[in-house]
């Protein structure tokens, strides 16, 4: 069985409006267990809306989205959040982190709606800790963190929970070069651990590394094949 599953996936922001957009048409493709797979096209392709569609943010106007088995698009909110909460991790171009609280508090945010023991939270948090590269600063403030650090703290975050799939936006937008290969390395652990990832990206790098298995082109809210 593939693990996720896209089916003439239409996306029709305003639909009942004079501005009416499709900025998905006709989308469909299939990513297996562990694949690490990039979304490339120039702003405003849809490549976030793609994201927030197959991380259960959001509902495809018309089209399915399975999702080991599972009709996401066709969730009740609250089996929806469940599916986000434990089955995807997200990495945002923007990092989204708690700025007021520290490295550790913002990785054990998703734990707190699990029912786990301290020491079962303890190890999960310093296990994704270490794999993000991070754990040395986790008494630290995000809002004291550099760019690159609150990437990994986001990473951590992502990781947390365990999920099999990892939804990346933009990933590198924000870092340099030198961030940007560390990205690419922790894309190696994520290979190795057997996650599935999607990253919607611009950014030239990933086209130099053999970690990528395939890439995605879209154009305004088509693939292109
Ligand atoms: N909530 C919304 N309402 C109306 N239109 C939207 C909405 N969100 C996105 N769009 C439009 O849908 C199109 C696709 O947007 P999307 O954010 O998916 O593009 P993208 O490929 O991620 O671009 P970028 O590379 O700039 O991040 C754009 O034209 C955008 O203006
Ligand atoms: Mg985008």
């Amino acid at each position: 069985m593939k693990q996720i599953t896209v089916s003439n996936v239409d996306k029709i922001y305003n639909p009942t409006k004079e501005n009416a957009f499709y900025a998905l048409k006709q989308i469909s493709f299939e990513v297996d267990a562990g694949e690490i797979v990039i979304l490339k096209g120039v702003s405003g392709s849809g490549k976030s809306t793609l994201l927030s569609l197959i991380g259960g943010l959001s509902k495809p106007s018309s089209g399915d989205i399975i999702v080991e088995g599972e009709a996401i698009a066709k969730l009740p909110d609250r089996l929806a959040s469940r599916y986000r909460h434990e089955r995807v991790g997200f990495i945002f171009q923007s990092f989204n982190l708690l700025n007021g609280l520290n490295v550790y508090q913002n990785v054990m945010a998703p734990l707190m709606l699990s029912e786990w023991s301290g020491s079962q939270m303890e190890a999960k948090i310093d296990q994704a800790l270490q794999i993000a590269n991070i754990a040395h600063k986790k008494g630290q403030k995000v809002s004291d963190l550099s760019g690159g650090e609150k990437q990994r703290c986001a990473i951590a975050r992502a990781l947390v929970m365990n999920p099999p799939i990892i939804l990346a936006d933009e990933p590198t937008a924000n870092l340099d070069t030198h961030n940007s290969l560390m990205f690419i390395e922790i894309l190696k652990t994520f290979k190795a651990m057997g996650k599935t990832v999607l990253i919607a990206t611009h950014d030239v790098l990933f086209e130099e590394t053999d970690v990528i298995d395939r890439c995605i082109h879209m154009k305004d809210g088509a693939m292109v094949v």
